[in-house]
């Protein structure tokens, strides 16, 4: 059966949940993408996600963790059993495994650009650097697929040895202290860019929208944005959803790890974004922003190249601790289902996505162009590893929401939620139909074909799908009785 042991301490989850949600996702993907689409348009839509859709399928992830106990595929097995519903639902777990696979692959590859400037700033080799410098010197690591290789291999091995020793010894306290000190550092580099930067363009930029301005492409970005940055949709909540004690709150959790997560997105684009204006750098520059613009700060900033190097090693540690969130609920599964060792399921699921992490790797370099993934979808192989993220993250929460939404009873939503009949109206309400909707309107947003008929059609579409979806579990609950 279960390996699973339970967290003792009730404090665990938030803590592991914390440091999987905050990652690379805040400091580099978040800043990056918002440069990318234009700035505030981008971050309402974002914002609105992570609190609409993103708090009520966190919720709904970690009750499915934590009523059937188990790794996420086996556990949607599980639940499919035990609540008469079809086993297509199993595909929230398939899903899930997939987009942590891919996701492993081209996180691995970026955190190792981290291993890079560690190194750099610990040896003071950017020191007085200026911006060109810099930016010359990023683009050299970006032309050596050796070296990217090197560092990615690194990266991943680390992350693989730590889920395969047994996540939770070790990992807690170094949290602890490790999540504090990098807020304490941004705080910093941002103090750093309102004195020296351009905070107030900085400002403009995150906070001032037309909602025109975001492409359509930009929309999907934003959403698959905000699951990523919650770790939601995939499974990784789930697997450590199985571990939180009964006793720890959903609903408080939650929202506690939505706020730290979005807190610390938004101090890394303020800091970053008043570097980029300050020293008239594009906001648009792509998957290098974080990494050609903090280097800056630190290069002048006195005593910069420690505070540089401790900061990248605190950005490592916040790699690392979402990486093994990645890992974990695959190993977990394969443990389960094929009786593999701990460390035989790690050094599988990590083989695997190492090598496709090698399309990311040459995607900055030597298949920057013309390739199979530029004739067909117009985008290097990892820009469309991203793409597709985005699309696997929101559908599999779309299926969580709908599931824990439908499937599960009044009473095991009360037994898990353990609040007022108001919070638990308002939190179905939301994943039946709010979190439902908003994932397929973002989705049909992004089809330019379908943008006049938008409104009907996701009308039409929810309707259908909640009535469906509504039928299916209550005919198999009549059954059950
Ligand atoms: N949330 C992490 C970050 O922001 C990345 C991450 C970890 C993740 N586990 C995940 C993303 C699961 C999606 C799904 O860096």
């Amino acid at each position: 059966m279960s390996t699973h042991n339970v967290w003792t301490h009730k404090g665990t989850f938030l803590l592991a949940a914390v440091g999987s949600a905050v990652g690379l996702g805040n400091l580099w993907r978040f800043p990056y993408l918002t440069g990318e689409n234009g700035g505030g348009a981008f971050i309402l839509v974002y914002a609105l996600t992570i609190f609409a859709v993103g708090i009520p399928i966190l919720i709904a992830e970690t009750m499915l963790g934590r009523n059937s106990r188990q790794s996420p595929i086996m556990g949607m097995r599980y639940l499919t059993r035990t609540h008469n519903t079809s086993r297509a639902w199993e595909s929230i777990g398939w899903l899930g495994a997939a987009s942590a696979f891919l996701i492993l692959s081209f996180y691995s590859v970026i955190a190792g650009w981290a291993i890079h400037y560690t190194w750099q700033m610990l040896t003071g080799s950017l020191s007085g650097a200026d911006a060109e410098t810099i930016g010359a010197g990023f683009d050299a690591l970006l032309a050596s697929p050796a070296l990217l290789t090197l560092y990615h291999t690194l990266f991943i091995i680390a992350s693989g040895l730590i889920v395969a020793m047994g996540i939770h010894r070790g990992i807690e306290s170094g949290l602890r202290i490790m999540m504090p000190a990098l807020f304490v550092i941004l705080l910093l580099v941002l103090g750093y860019g309102v004195a020296n930067g351009d905070f107030g363009a900085a400002a403009r930029f995150l906070f001032t929208f037309n909602i025109a301005d975001l492409s359509l492409e930009g929309w999907l970005a934003a959403m698959g944005q905000s699951f990523f940055t919650l770790s939601l949709g995939m499974g990784a909540i789930m697997a450590y959803g199985a571990y939180m004690s009964s006793e720890a709150s959903l609903t408080r959790t939650a929202v506690a790890v939505a706020f730290v997560d979005t807190a610390v997105a938004m101090v890394a684009g303020l800091a970053i974004f008043s570097l980029v204006f300050g020293a008239g750098l594009s906001p648009g520059q792509g998957p290098g922003l974080m990494f050609v613009t903090l280097p800056m700060a630190f290069a002048e900033m006195p005593l910069g190249a420690l505070i540089g190097g401790v900061f990248f090693i605190l950005v490592l540690g916040a790699a690392i601790s979402s990486s093994i969130s990645l890992i974990e609920p695959v190993a977990a599964f394969l443990v389960e289902r094929f009786d593999l060792t701990r460390p035989q399921a790690v050094t599988t699921m990590v083989v695997a996505s190492w090598a496709l992490g090698l399309l990311t790797v040459v995607s900055f370099n030597i298949y920057a162009e013309g390739t199979i993934f530029h004739a067909l979808f117009g985008r290097s192989a990892f820009d469309f590893i991203e793409l597709l993220t985005n699309i696997f993250m929101p559908l599999g929460g779309l299926l969580i929401a709908l599931f824990a939404g439908w499937a599960l009873t009044h009473a095991e939503v009360m037994k898990e939620m353990r609040t007022s009949e108001t919070w638990f109206s308002i939190w179905r309400f939301l994943v039946r139909f709010v979190a439902p909707a908003a994932v397929a309107f973002v989705f049909l947003r992004s089809i330019p074909q379908i943008e006049g008929y938008l409104i009907p059609t996701i009308g039409a579409l929810v309707i259908v799908g909640a009535f469906a979806a509504g039928r299916t579990f209550l005919i198999d609950h009549s059954q059950e009785q």
